[in-house]
């Protein structure tokens, strides 16, 4: 991957000197980006989308507009409100901000921009969205070679799309593979409704019959069908294995799982990561699932795509699979976007259990009140396709029903950890919460479940919440059974501290406008996380006057670091007259720059007492000192 890469860059004829920093960047299927940090440019293959096409895209757009069109809004003040279109709600809590260029649900926590919105409600990539966007203004989409890229796009998914038809008609003609789907109980229709297929034995059907051209193998080069040798030769990947194709939202076939039928290794050969395939995103089974179902109330992620099929074939329609990884952001992001109730469903062994744990940790961040979690285990030595060919649908969904909530799992699991019997067992447990409740977001559900937990620990809750808050640092790992630790969290300081960086990042993605005058000096040598971030902004609205909130998070959405922006952007300032956005921005500068100049001097006073210090360093101290006293500190 990585030679195509550089191979990309290399035909974008990037500069290569100095400190350009080039990231390469998967985001939909169908993308792959160049970001150039330095010139702030994003190159799309080997077409290119100026950074100023789509600031000033996003600044013109209308999203009142945009939003409107799929969801009703009403005028409320210099906003507009109405039902959020990601999840179900009776009363309005999605609000639109056509100044901000930004929309915002305070029920589920949806957010972003006219082009973050075709994205996810359309299920547009970025590229497609930009193009839809300019393509309702009347302007065309400029870059600066052919439109070579979404024609190559274009083929790669016909290309899946073709081999996976290819590969049913095997399935057809082969009686092996025909009876191996009769005895794992799958029936022709359900086959037919996950497009299953058979990919023949031999080292060169694929590229036989698709690869006849240069380009043509390329392109089964790029999607992973073939694999390329040291001696540049080419073979089929997938060999006498049943293939399951996996589809994107649109049901566009983006990578395949294939299973040997035979003892052979690996079980499960899945595609590689392509342009057009990203197994952290993807879960298996969820198009077929919208297909198969008007109104998704639940679904159940399960392991394995057999799990999925086979409860499919058994009228269970709402069952996806993670591909292979423990359920990421993405895919919990997925999830809660279509349903409020999820399930997941782990084998009852050791590893299940750990399994299980890993999926509610990440769950955490999303648990919120009207959502339910739970966790269905499984008899000992089954999965769910054992289960239902063996015990049927009706028992699948009684044992779903029955299974853990979330906040059962948490306090089953930890208890088991500790001798909850003794104060210090107890203790411990409390411990051990701290960092998984503090992930939680502030709310009922949080209160609800701090409550569970000081009645299993046996004290009020107020008093646990106190414990929980005073609790040392030093310890923040939670162990399940060692294996599983949890982040330590930054802690915010009294002044100058992670918060004021948050507070400064708050009001200039909120008001760009009142960074215009600001001194970035004065941010010179504080060392903060979030600072880089924060004068990279100042520095943005001070070169682009006119630029909106949303123009920001665009400029930010292929970098790491911001990708919190838009839970900032979402902030509900006060818009009072006293409130002055630029004053309160100096401000936070100006603590920012005291408290930078103090850590610097106890750095200097640290290392003096080390005895480290240079002549310079030495000299900076008594001026530093003299400064400081001057200004009263
Ligand atoms: P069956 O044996 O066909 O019933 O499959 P299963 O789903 O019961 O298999 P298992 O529980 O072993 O695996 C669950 C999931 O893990 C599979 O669906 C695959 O996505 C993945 N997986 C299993 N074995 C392999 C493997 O050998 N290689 C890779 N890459 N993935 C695997
Ligand atoms: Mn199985």
């Amino acid at each position: 991957m990585l030679c195509t890469e550089v191979d990309t860059v290399d035909r974008l004829a990037l500069p290569r000197s100095g400190s350009l920093k080039i990231t390469i960047i998967h985001l939909e299927p169908g993308d792959v980006w160049v970001h150039a940090l330095r010139t702030r440019r994003l190159f799309y293959m080997t077409g290119l989308i100026p950074q100023d096409f789509i600031d000033d895209l996003i600044a013109r757009a209308d999203i009142v507009e945009v939003v409107g069109r799929r969801t009703q809004l009403k005028k409320a003040g210099r906003e507009f409100k109405g039902c959020c279109p990601f999840h179900d709600e009776k009363t309005p809590s999605f609000t639109v901000s056509p100044g901000k260029g930004f929309y915002h649900c305070f029920g589920c926590g949806a957010h972003g921009t006219a082009i973050g919105f075709l994205m996810e409600f359309d299920h547009m990539s970025f590229v497609e969205a930009i193009e839809s966007l300019a393509n309702s203004m009347g302007v065309e989409v400029p870059r600066s070679e052919s439109d070579q890229p979404a024609r190559r796009y274009d083929e790669l998914f016909s290309l899946m799309d073709t081999v996976a038809r290819h590969w049913q008609s095997c399935l057809k003609e082969s009686p092996k593979a025909v009876e191996y789907i009769k005895t794992r109980g799958i029936d022709g229709s359900t086959a037919k409704r996950f497009g299953i297929g058979y990919a023949p034995d031999g080292w060169s059907d694929l590229l036989d019959k698709f690869g006849k051209s240069e380009e043509a193998t390329e392109r089964l080069l790029a999607t992973g069908l073939i694999i390329q040798k040291d001696n540049g030769k080419h073979y089929d990947r997938f060999r006498d294995r049943l293939m399951f194709p996996i589809r994107d939202a649109r049901g566009r076939t983006i990578g395949f799982g294939g299973r040997t039928m035979g003892d052979g290794e690996p079980k499960y050969l899945n595609s590689p990561e392509t342009v057009l395939f990203h197994k952290g995103r993807e879960l298996y089974g969820l198009y077929e699932a919208r297909q198969a179902l008007r109104s998704i109330d639940r679904l159940v992620v399960v392991e394995g795509y057999m799990d999925t099929v086979a409860l499919a074939r058994h009228g269970i329609d709402f069952a996806v699979a993670t591909l292979g990884t423990a359920t990421t952001d993405e895919h919990l992001n997925r999830l809660f976007r279509l349903t409020e109730n999820a399930y997941f469903a782990f084998d009852g062994d050791r590893a299940g259990r750990k399994a299980a744990w890993r999926a509610l940790e990440n769950a955490l961040p999303q648990v919120r009140e009207g959502r339910q979690i739970r966790f269905v285990f499984l008899p000992e030595g089954q999965d769910p396709d054992s289960f239902v060919n063996d015990a049927g649908a009706d028992a699948f969904v009684k044992m779903m029903d029955a299974g853990l909530p979330l906040s059962e799992f948490l306090i089953q699991e930890l208890s088991s950890q500790v001798d909850m019997e003794t104060i210090d067992g107890r203790a411990k447990l409390a411990e051990m919460a701290r960092p998984l409740v503090n992930k939680i977001p502030a709310g009922i559900y949080r209160e609800l479940l701090i409550e569970s937990l000081a009645t299993a620990v046996g004290i009020t809750s107020p008093k646990l919440e106190k414990m929980m808050a005073a609790g040392s640092s030093a310890n923040e790992r939670v162990p399940y059974s060692g294996a599983v630790t949890a982040k330590k969290r930054p802690r915010s300081m009294a002044s100058g501290g992670p918060s004021v960086v948050r507070r400064a990042l708050t009001l200039i993605l909120n008001y760009p406008q009142a960074g215009r005058k600001l001194d970035i000096e004065k941010l010179a040598g504080v060392r903060r996380a979030g600072v880089d971030l924060l004068i990279a902004l100042i520095e943005t609205v001070q070169s682009e006057p006119n630029i909106t909130t949303a123009g920001l998070l665009e400029r930010w959405r292929h970098d790491e670091k911001g990708r919190h922006l838009g839970k900032l952007a979402a902030v509900d300032l006060p818009a009072d007259d006293e409130f002055d956005p630029a004053a309160e921005l100096d401000e936070c500068l100006q603590q920012l720059a005291i408290a930078g100049r103090k850590e610097r001097i106890e750095f200097l006073i640290e290392k003096q007492r080390l005895g480290g210090l240079s002549d310079d360093e030495r000299s900076e101290l008594r001026q530093r000192h003299q400064g400081h006293q001057d200004q009263g500190l």
